[in-house]
């Protein structure tokens, strides 16, 4: 691949980096400093609400906007750090008198309103665990994530009570609690559900968080691997100091900054970057409730002047869609930093910013296990389009092989390609897989965390993407698991064996695809793919539910039985190379 690089200078910056040197600055950080940087509780406690909100509510920033949350219909409305620590207080209030227990589950399931950040900083600051689920998802993976956390809360919205929990709450017996924000005009309904506006007004405004152990749980979040069920990872308050160090060193956060993570918080993005990060910052964040829509998007970045802004490729792939011309109508100078996350983000795409927007993006690497970014392309750096760039400082990667016995091997070599390792621990990095010791446990070797993603590093340090070591699929950004998929589709009365792999997809990156072979006495035919689609869909929502599904008697498998992903994706690839011309719609975000 071509190195080219797009060579930053360090005069005629509108604000100076707080990252200039590299090298300089990896020889001079200590994560105990960045600690330093932060408040703390007294006697040596940490918590993440407290930096992200009551630190700046105490003082000088108390009047300024710490969120801007756009309307569906574009208004904005203001959140000031005072007032969203007046309300995270009241929820931490509300968890209280509920007789929720520090270490207990909150849920949300929420799109996005001021009343999902309330509650995830509020429960922080409770010290109960924060989980929130994407709100595109069926009602089979939100059953299936309630029931592995055990969540004893849960925060949602009234549609989404009626059109996805009401179903599979008898299912729950740990859920005790489900709060609901009405939609507007409405009370919610039941006396088995709370409202959320009636209870957070029957509580007190103040609140001192308790003295919170850096080691304590704090975030929940879901992800999935090749097997078995999804995987809860576990982070704890300390990871704060991860999410400020990355706001300052790669978001390159400065105290005027209009900052906007576009990732939703059902994803870990939209939690350590979409909430944490900025806050903890002390910036005006954005959030929008709308899903994706160019001329909305370019709006808001020119009318809300952003400056900083943390996307991911498959937004930038359907920007590049709409063409150049669109994006000349605004007037996108407030932008100073772009940055994006989540798959791989192609050179052209980086030329394509530097046209459009007069900056490149900056790609940067992390994962939901990493709980804060570990690879970036840094403000001041040159960046190497196509590259996503060099270790965080405090961060070690390294390339590694697995040798027979468990045993790894570092590459020395420049360009070789191997697997991406990085040594442990570092602050936000997990600390456990929800009830699965071993499966966590294997993630290391000595000292080293396995990222389970193949990489090589060029002769100047720079790792480049190479792709997955295992058979997850990357979706528009949304990592799936095929065995969440293949378990809905065997539940059909008609489905003998299946397989689910990612098609390459121009826009999404890959899109689900399910292969199908019949059991005896079913026949392929169209209105039997409708229905299987239709029942993926209504059980586990339209972005993990296959966007396609192939019929075929006979699936690749080993000698043992197991249907093997790998040969699937082999049989796929030799096909869309002989016909690209098939491309289904690119994800959808909402249901219908
Ligand atoms: C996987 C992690 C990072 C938070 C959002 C997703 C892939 C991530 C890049 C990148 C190529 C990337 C990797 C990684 N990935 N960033 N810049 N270039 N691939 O977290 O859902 O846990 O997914 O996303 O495969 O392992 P996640």
């Amino acid at each position: 691949m071509k190195a080219d690089s797009i060579i930053k200078e360090l005069s005629g910056w509108k604000v100076a980096p707080n990252l200039k040197d590299y090298n300089e600055a990896r020889a001079s950080f200590s994560w105990d400093a960045v600690r330093r940087d932060l408040d703390g509780l007294p006697g040596g406690g940490l918590n993440i609400a407290h930096e992200a909100v009551d630190r700046h509510a105490d003082g000088a920033r108390r009047y300024h906007v710490a969120l801007r949350w756009i309307d569906r219909a574009g208004a904005a409305h203001d959140y000031t750090y005072g007032r969203l620590r007046a309300l995270t207080n009241r929820f931490a209030n509300a968890l209280r008198s509920l007789g929720i227990e520090p270490g207990d589950r909150v849920f949300v399931l929420s799109e996005r309103i001021p009343e999902l950040y309330v509650a995830a900083l509020g429960t922080l600051k409770h010290r109960s665990v924060f989980c929130s689920l994407f709100s595109a998802y069926g009602p089979e993976p939100i059953r299936t994530r309630l029931a592995l956390g055990r969540g004893k809360v849960l925060v949602t919205t009234e549609r989404l009570y009626r059109r996805k929990v009401k179903q599979i709450r008898r299912t729950l017996p740990d859920l005790k609690h489900v709060i609901v924000v009405g939609n507007e005009g409405t009370t919610p309904g039941g006396s088995d559900t709370i409202d959320f506006h009636r209870l957070l007004s029957s509580v007190d405004e103040a609140f001192t968080i308790p003295p919170t152990d850096p080691e304590d749980a704090a975030l929940l979040h879901f992800t999935s691997g090749t097997t078995g069920t999804p995987k809860g990872v576990v982070h704890v308050h300390a990871a704060v100091i991860g999410h400020y160090a990355t706001g300052r060193l790669v978001l390159d956060l400065h105290p005027d900054d209009v900052f906007w993570c576009t990732a939703d918080p059902g994803w870990v993005t939209g939690v350590s970057y979409g909430i944490i990060a900025p806050l903890v910052a002390g910036v005006t964040m954005i959030a929008d409730q709308e899903e994706f829509n160019a001329e909305r998007w370019y709006g808001l970045l020119q009318d809300q002047r952003v400056t900083v802004w943390y996307t991911a490729p498959t937004a930038i792939r359907l920007l590049m869609k709409y063409g150049e011309r669109v994006a000349g109508r605004y007037d996108l100078s407030g932008l100073r930093l772009l940055t994006s996350v989540g798959e791989p983000l192609h050179a052209e795409a980086v030329w394509w910013s530097v046209k459009v927007f007069g900056h490149p993006i900056h790609d940067t690497w992390w994962q939901t296990e990493t709980g804060s970014i570990m690879i970036a392309n840094f403000a001041a750096m040159d960046v190497r389009s196509g590259s996503m760039g060099r270790p965080m400082p405090g961060v070690e990667a390294a390339v590694i092989h697995r040798k027979k016995g468990g045993q790894i091997k570092p590459v020395q070599e420049p360009e070789a390609t191997g697997e991406l390792a990085l040594r442990a621990p570092w602050p936000s990095m997990f600390r456990a897989y929800l009830d699965d010791q071993a499966r966590y446990q294997d993630c290391f070797v000595g000292d080293w965390y396995l990222t389970g993603d193949l990489v090589r590093r060029d002769r100047d340090g720079y790792f480049w993407f190479v792709g997955r070591a295992d058979d997850v699929i990357k979706s528009a950004g949304h990592l799936i698991g095929p065995v969440e998929v293949e378990q809905v589709l065997m539940e059909h009365p008609a489905v003998a064996e299946v397989g689910v792999i990612g098609r390459p997809d121009e826009v999404a990156g890959a899109v689900v695809k399910a292969f199908v072979s019949l059991k005896p006495g079913y026949e392929v035919d169209e209105a039997l793919r409708l229905d299987l689609r239709a029942h993926a869909r209504k059980r586990l929502g339209p972005v993990v539910a296959p966007k396609e599904i192939a019929f075929q008697p006979v699936l690749p498998k080993t000698e043992s039985g197991k249907i093997v992903r790998r040969l699937l994706q082999a049989q796929e690839r030799g096909s869309t190379e002989a016909n690209r011309s098939h491309l289904d719609e690119p994800n959808e975000a909402e249901e219908p």
